[in-house]
C-alpha cells in the first residue's frame, strides 16, 4: 500500500469536510487507489476554537513553517482568500508538493500563474471543489469533453443563492433569515457578499471559461449583478408568470475563437426548464458542445460533504492524472450583457 502524507490548511467547513472524508472513507479510499492518505498537519488561525472533529488536537498550528517541515506530499488548501493562501500555495508547489485547493477568487485570479509554477515543479494544481461543490464539473471539461467545441456554459453556481431564492420563493421567507441560516450551515463564504452580488459566481464562470473556451478572462470584466434586490413579491409574481428567478452565470462563444458573451445576473427562467427545478443549494451546469449537443449536471453546490467529497475526489487523482500541457489561452473579446449578447432564455 502507498502511504501519502497531507496537510490541511483550514479547518473550516470544507477542511472538517475534507478530513471527515478521509477518515470515513479511507477503507473505500486504499481499495480503489491503493493509498492511504494521512493527515500530518493542520494550518488553522486560531489554536482555542471548538473543533468539529475528534483528536486532532496535536496536528493543529498556526505557523505554515511547520507545515512543510511535517513532510507532507500534498498540501491542500481550504483556508479561502488571496493573501496569506496564494504565498502558501506558492511555497508549497516550490517545495515540490502537490496542490488541491477548494478556493475559486485565487483559482480564477492567479490560477492560470500557480498552474504554470506547478507544471515547471512537474506537481499537480487542482480545483474540482472550486466550482460546483460535489459536481464533478472542472475534470468532465478537462477529461471528458476534450474533442468538442464548447458553444456554452451555463448554470445555477452559488449555493448560497440558489437555497435563498427557494426559500423565499416557496415559503416567503425574508432574505436575512434565509441568508443567516445558510451562513450557519457553511454555505456562504465568510463575507456573504461574495456570494449574494455575484462575486463568487463571477469567480467561477471565470474558471470555466478558461477550462470550456480556453479563454482567460478577468473576473472584473464579467457584467455581474447579485441578488439582494430581487423580493417575495418579485418571485411570486415570476411564478404567477410561469417563471422562476434564477442567479444564473452564463458564457457564449460565437465562433471557434469568436467573441464571449459573458453575465451573472438573476434571471427569469421558464418554469418548464430544467434549471427552474434546481432547488436549495442544489446547483446545476449545463454545457454545450457541437457535438454532444448538451449535458447537465446537477449536484450539492455547497458545503461540508459535498466540498469535502470534491477535494478528496481530487486528493486521489492527484496520483492517476497527468500533469496537464499548458493551455494556450486567450484574452477573450467580452460581448456586453443584455439582449445582444443572445444570453436569454
Ligand atoms: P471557513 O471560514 O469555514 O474556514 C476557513 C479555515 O481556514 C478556518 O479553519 C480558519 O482557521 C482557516 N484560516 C483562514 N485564514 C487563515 C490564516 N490566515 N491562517 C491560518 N488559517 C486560516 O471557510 P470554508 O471552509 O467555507 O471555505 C474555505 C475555502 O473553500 C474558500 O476558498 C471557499 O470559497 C471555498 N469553498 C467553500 C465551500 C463551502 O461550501 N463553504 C464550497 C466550495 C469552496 P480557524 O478555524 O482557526 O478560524
Ligand atoms: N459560497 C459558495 C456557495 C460555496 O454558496 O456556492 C460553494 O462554492
Amino acid at each position: 500500500m502507498k502511504r501519502v502524507n497531507v496537510a490541511l490548511l483550514g479547518l473550516g467547513t470544507v477542511g472538517t469536510g475534507t478530513y471527515k472524508m478521509l477518515q470515513s472513507n479511507q477503507d473505500v479510499i486504499a481499495r480503489k487507489t491503493g493509498t492511504l492518505f494521512e493527515v500530518r498537519r493542520i494550518l488553522v488561525r486560531d489554536l482555542t476554537k471548538k473543533r468539529k472533529v475528534e483528536g486532532v488536537g496535536h496536528l493543529l498550528t498556526t505557523r505554515f513553517e511547520d507545515v512543510l517541515d511535517a513532510g507532507v506530499q500534498v498540501v491542500i488548501e481550504a483556508m479561502g482568500g488571496i493573501e496569506p493562501t496564494r504565498t502558501y500555495v506558492v511555497k508549497a508547489i516550490e517545495a515540490g508538493c502537490h496542490v488541491v485547493t477548494a478556493n475559486k477568487e485565487l483559482i480564477a485570479k492567479h490560477g492560470v500563474e500557480l498552474e504554470q509554477l506547478a507544471r515547471e515543479k512537474g506537481v499537480q494544481l487542482l480545483y474540482e471543489a472550486s466550482v460546483g461543490g460535489g459536481i464533478p464539473v472542472l475534470g468532465t471539461l478537462q477529461h471528458l469533453l476534450k474533442a468538442n467545441r464548447i458553444h456554452k456554459v451555463s448554470g445555477i453556481v452559488n449555493g448560497t443563492c440558489n437555497y435563498i431564492l427557494t426559500q423565499m420563493a416557496e415559503h416567503g421567507r425574508s432574505f436575512d433569515s434565509v441568508l443567516a441560516e445558510a451562513q450557519e450551515k457553511g454555505y456562504a463564504e465568510a463575507d456573504p457578499t461574495a456570494d449574494v452580488e455575484g462575486f463568487d459566481s463571477a469567480h467561477k464562470l471565470a474558471i470555466l471559461c478558461r477550462l470550456a473556451f480556453g479563454v482567460d478572462v478577468k473576473v472584473e470584466d464579467i457584467p455581474r449583478k447579485g441578488i439582494t434586490d430581487i423580493t417575495v413579491a418579485e418571485l411570486e409574481i415570476a411564478r404567477r408568470l410561469g417563471y422562476s428567478i434564477k442567479l444564473l452565470a452564463q458564457a457564449e462563444q460565437y465562433g471557434e475563437e469568436g467573441p464571449v458573451a459573458l453575465q451573472v445576473a438573476p434571471t427569469l427562467v421558464p418554469l418548464s426548464h430544467p434549471l427552474s427545478g434546481v432547488r436549495g443549494v442544489y446547483n446545476a451546469i449545463h454545457v454545450e458542445g457541437d457535438v454532444v449537443q448538451d449535458v447537465t449536471l446537477v449536484g450539492q453546490g455547497a458545503g461540508e460533504q459535498p466540498t469535502g467529497s470534491a477535494v478528496v475526489e481530487d486528493l486521489c487523482n492527484v496520483y492517476r492524472l497527468p500533469v496537464l500541457r499548458a493551455a494556450s489561452l486567450r484574452r477573450p473579446m467580452i460581448l456586453p450583457a443584455g439582449e445582444e449578447s443572445g444570453l436569454q432564455f
